[in-house]
């Protein structure tokens, strides 16, 4: 589908404002990762290129995820909605603990000798000059922005495509764990930004910043990793890379009408409801109770 296409489509399916559903809580659940010293070191379909892409993704967490949380957490004493606090409350708790069991993959990706640290404080600095040079309604539609796009990636590539199953049974949990929970808490920014009051402007100009910068970032450190690990020149690593982005299934491919609908002043994240992928996810992939 062509960029056109993909837009008309998405303006055309945005005729309904959508809400967050009532009793809509992000849970905080709290488990724990054992990644084991015998992991294999390409641990998603034995593919440097798809590994690497989802090693600098997730190096990115921990900076990441704390930015999310201060930016939400700025305006949360002008919240009256008792549900939106407690909204916030479960974003903050998974977000914490997302960061915390980032960090413990990221510690041992490292030890097998994926420089993940570096990548990591490459990314701090640049938030650190968001939170420097942005105003706190800019840094809350950054986080808007790319809660956004960690959905879409979460629900489209995690969830309903195979990837998790392509992946090494001891690392897919952590992976499935982190989307059903990113799918859940996909709206509490959006509100937040909305109850303050936020600016269209704003948000549609940081999404146009994100747009650019996220690919590029991860490109960038993509191609580092792949050149670290002596794997720049894999063409079938890439190839299959591309194949499982842009071909078939083209996960990015089949993104684009959702992308686009954010730039409509009728969108709100739950435009797709994705509960009945997330509640699949939640049979297959976490322990029962939690
Ligand atoms: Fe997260
Ligand atoms: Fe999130």
């Amino acid at each position: 589908m062509n960029a056109v296409a993909a837009i008309s489509r998405a303006t055309r399916t945005l005729r309904h404002k959508a809400a967050t559903p009532a009793g809509m809580i992000p849970q905080i659940r709290r488990p724990e990762f054992d990644f084991p010293a015998d992991m294999p070191k390409y641990w998603w379909d034995n593919n440097p290129a798809k590994t690497l892409l989802l090693a600098a993704l997730s190096s990115s967490f921990p900076p990441g995820e704390r930015f999310f949380i201060d930016s939400v957490r700025y305006y949360q004493d002008r919240i009256t909605d008792p549900e939106l606090q407690q909204a916030i409350r479960g974003f903050i708790g998974q977000e914490a603990h997302h960061s915390k069991e980032h960090k413990a993959l990221n510690g041992r990706l490292q030890e097998q000798g994926i420089d993940l640290a570096r990548l990591e404080s490459e990314i701090l600095d640049f938030m650190n000059w968001m939170r420097k040079h942005f105003s706190p309604e800019r840094q809350l539609a950054h986080t808007v922005a790319v809660e956004h796009f960690t959905a879409l990636m979460a629900e489209e590539f995690l969830l309903k495509y195979n990837a998790l199953d392509e992946m090494d049974p001891r690392i897919a949990p952590i992976w499935a764990w982190h989307a059903i929970e990113e799918s859940e808490h996909k709206a509490v920014a959006f509100d937040v930004y909305k109850s303050i009051g936020g600016s269209e402007l704003v948000r549609l100009s940081e999404m146009l910043v994100v747009s650019v910068v996220f690919p590029i970032f991860s490109g960038i450190h993509l191609v580092q990793l792949m050149k670290e690990d002596g794997q720049l020149g894999n063409l079938k690593a890439w190839g299959s890379l591309a194949n499982f982005m842009w071909g078939k299934p083209g996960v990015l491919r089949k993104l684009l009408p959702s992308y686009f609908r954010y730039y409509s002043p009728a969108f709100h994240p739950w435009n797709h409801d994705a509960r009945w992928l997330v509640e699949k996810a939640k049979r297959k992939w976490l322990k029962p109770n939690s």
